[in-house]
């Protein structure tokens, strides 16, 4: 059955090995099946519910679509654009924090993570961030949603958010209530200095990542620092669920060489963590040297990002104004 793809990635630097295994990755394998139509935003209106620096803002938008075709979207197949280009999307926003509920952002886990204990500070686009994103999404009539597993609850949402729009209007399936797509395993990549806490962009240590645009040595020093255990490599998935760090180490793994962590249990089990590390480094290397690689190339042809993204703007915005005039209408505007 032939999907409409919609997802979106915040420019706001640093995008990490947790970005690609979580859901870059699951783009590309999207984007080279020909049934989708796939469309892949840089949603540069949400890098905003945090304080950016203008300047950097605008390169980190660039290099957002450097990583996308850099890790193997292709800009023909698929339609690369910026959130805040296409106006539909504030717009629809708005609608749609008409028809959500105070009591459904008020569950969101992720606002009371970003807005930490002094949730007075945290700017209002912090709290509605998750209308924004339901807008995102409906406004294409996207089916399927590929996401890491921190945007699950987001997602929830915006299901919701299309229903309630859908009853109260009397508009029967007239905004798509989306699926989401979360990989089973390794949905979530977890910082290297602690297995407890996600690989994070804003994580002030360099050494909790591999960035997409780390080189060899970098990549080889971050997996020699990574924490580990002082036992053997579990023979077992029953006994790594309480060793964090060696589950994330072999689940990234596993991910890299499109495995299952059972069977890389199995290939190390009982070796010790140098010699894991070893082949660990390889197949990391193997795989970001090459996307560090052309990212850094990209990054040198503005002007030829800069035509992927005025391209990719047309062809959503002639998608997205339709769908925000309908909505209109049915609001009675
Ligand atoms: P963001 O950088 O927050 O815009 O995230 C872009 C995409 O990467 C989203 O689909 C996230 O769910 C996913 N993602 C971010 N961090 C991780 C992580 N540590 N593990 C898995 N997926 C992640
Ligand atoms: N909120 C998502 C994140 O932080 C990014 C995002 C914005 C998104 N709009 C979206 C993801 C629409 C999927 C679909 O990762």
């Amino acid at each position: 059955m032939s999907k409409k793809i919609f997802s979106g990635v915040q420019p706001t630097g640093n995008l990490h090995l947790g970005n690609y295994l979580g859901a870059i990755k699951n783009f590309v394998t999207l984007n080279n099946d020909n049934e989708n139509k796939c469309i892949f935003c840089v949603v540069d209106l949400h890098a905003i519910t945090v304080k950016q620096n203008p300047k950097e803002l605008r390169n980190n938008i660039r290099e957002t679509v450097a990583t996308f075709i850099a890790s193997g979207i292709d800009p023909k197949k698929s339609i690369i654009f910026n959130q805040s280009s296409v106006a539909a999307h504030a717009e629809a926003a708005w609608i749609l924090s008409c028809v959500a509920r105070m009591g459904w952002l008020n569950r969101m886990t992720q606002f009371k993570e970003k807005a930490g204990k002094d949730k007075e500070k945290a700017s209002v686009g912090l709290y509605s961030y998750p209308v924004l994103m339901a807008a995102d999404i409906l406004l294409y009539d996207a089916t399927h949603v590929p996401v890491g597993d921190d945007q699950k609850q987001h997602l929830e949402l915006c299901r919701d958010i299309a229903q309630k729009f859908n009853n109260d209007f009397e508009v029967n399936n007239f905004l798509q209530v989306p699926e989401p797509l979360i990989q089973k395993e390794f949905s979530r990549i977890m910082s290297l200095k602690d297995g407890s806490k996600k690989m994070s962009k804003s994580e002030l240590s360099d050494l909790s990542r591999i960035n997409l645009t780390d080189n060899k040595d970098q990549i080889i020093n971050k997996i020699k620092k990574a924490k580990t255990d002082p036992l053997l490599l579990p023979k077992s998935l029953k006994e790594i669920d309480e060793r964090v760090e060696a589950k994330n180490l072999i689940g990234i793994y596993a991910s890299l060489t499109n495995s299952t962590l059972d069977k890389s249990i199995e290939n190390f089990a009982g070796k010790n963590f140098s010699e894991f590390k070893e082949k660990l480094s390889q197949v990391l290397v193997d795989k970001i040297e090459p996307i560090s690689a052309e990212i850094k190339k990209l990054l040198a042809d503005q002007e030829y990002l800069d035509q992927i993204l005025l391209e990719g703007v047309e062809k959503a915005n002639s998608i997205a104004s339709k769908k925000i005039e309908g909505i209109k209408e049915i609001v009675g505007f």
